[in-house]
């Protein structure tokens, strides 16, 4: 029997990996940092299946005029999920691009960007965006732990193995990895970049703070099982197939090189639209 669309999109979508305790950790930190007020005006950018819009509903209250959320993300599927796990009056789903983020919404108090900047090819286009859709006075809050600094020390010899084990696996199953081929943008920026870029266009200084979570085996098999993830790391791989030759990888990779866990860094960003245009 066929499995029902959104049934289908659960098994590759990012929902599993967001369940683990860390990434709610470094998320709430986030939010908690993003200085909303009970009355706040949101928008939850890169929304995902919504685990961040719950974390920043959390801190709403619901009842007071100006108090809402616009969950954007590109991906229906995504919305479908965020919109099967969140039922407020005050959560307005929209469908659209960071790219394009000031022709979606209003004017709000708050961004939160958790976990999709390393998506975005064009960053100034986006934090641009981000500015323009923020009131003066307006704070961004973004998160990502694909980043220069992201692998501590030792890291990241299991990043090598993984893929070079999950590789194998495919040619010893008789499939082809296209090597060369481009999926999605992955840029990995220093976190001087990232204040470069911020500058440029009228942000004020950020707050920046790295987190150190460790990895289980476990989490890293959700990972490779989001399509976001297995279209980057093994381009032109069906996902059912990538999925698998990236758990069997962590699998053998953990075993061969005797891990209990992996440790990653989350580079945390907090920063203001200033109130006058010439103070930044
Ligand atoms: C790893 S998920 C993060 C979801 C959520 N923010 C969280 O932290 O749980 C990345 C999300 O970025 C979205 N995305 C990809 N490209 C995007 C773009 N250009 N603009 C906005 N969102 C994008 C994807 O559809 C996906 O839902």
């Amino acid at each position: 029997m066929d499995e029902s669309p959104v049934k289908e999109d659960e098994r590759f979508s990012f929902a599993r990996f967001a369940g683990h305790p860390f990434f709610k950790q470094v998320n709430a930190w986030l939010v908690s940092h993003s200085q909303i007020d009970a009355d706040s005006a949101v928008v939850d950018l890169a929304c995902g299946p919504g685990a961040v819009t719950e974390l920043i509903l959390g801190e709403l209250d619901e009842t007071l005029p100006g108090a809402c959320v616009y969950a954007v993300d590109p991906s229906l599927s995504a919305l479908a999920l965020a919109r099967q796990r969140i039922r407020s009056r005050v959560v307005h789903f929209v469908q659209g691009t960071a790219e394009r983020l000031a022709t979606l919404v209003p004017q709000v108090d708050r961004v939160v960007f958790a976990n999709a900047v390393h998506l975005i090819a064009d960053k100034a286009t986006v934090f641009d965006q981000i500015f323009r859709s923020l009131r003066p006075g307006g704070v961004l809050a973004f998160n990502t732990t694909f980043f220069q600094g992201a692998y501590p020390a030792g890291t990241q010899r299991f990043y090598k193995l993984w893929v070079l084990r999950a590789m194998r696996w495919l040619v010893s199953q008789g499939h082809t990895v296209t090597h060369g081929a481009k999926a999605t943008a992955m840029q990995w920026l220093t976190v001087e970049q990232y204040r470069e870029v911020l500058r440029s266009v009228g942000f004020a200084d950020p707050v920046v703070a790295m987190h150190e979570k460790p990895l289980s085996a476990e989490s890293l098999q959700d990972i490779g099982s989001f399509s976001l993830f297995i279209e980057g790391a093994l381009p032109g791989v069906p996902l059912e197939i990538g999925a698998e030759a990236l758990r069997r990888g962590v699998e053998e990779a953990f075993e061969e090189l005797k891990l209990a866990n992996v440790p990653r860094n989350w580079l945390q960003v907090v920063v203001q639209r200033p109130l006058n245009p010439t103070a930044g």
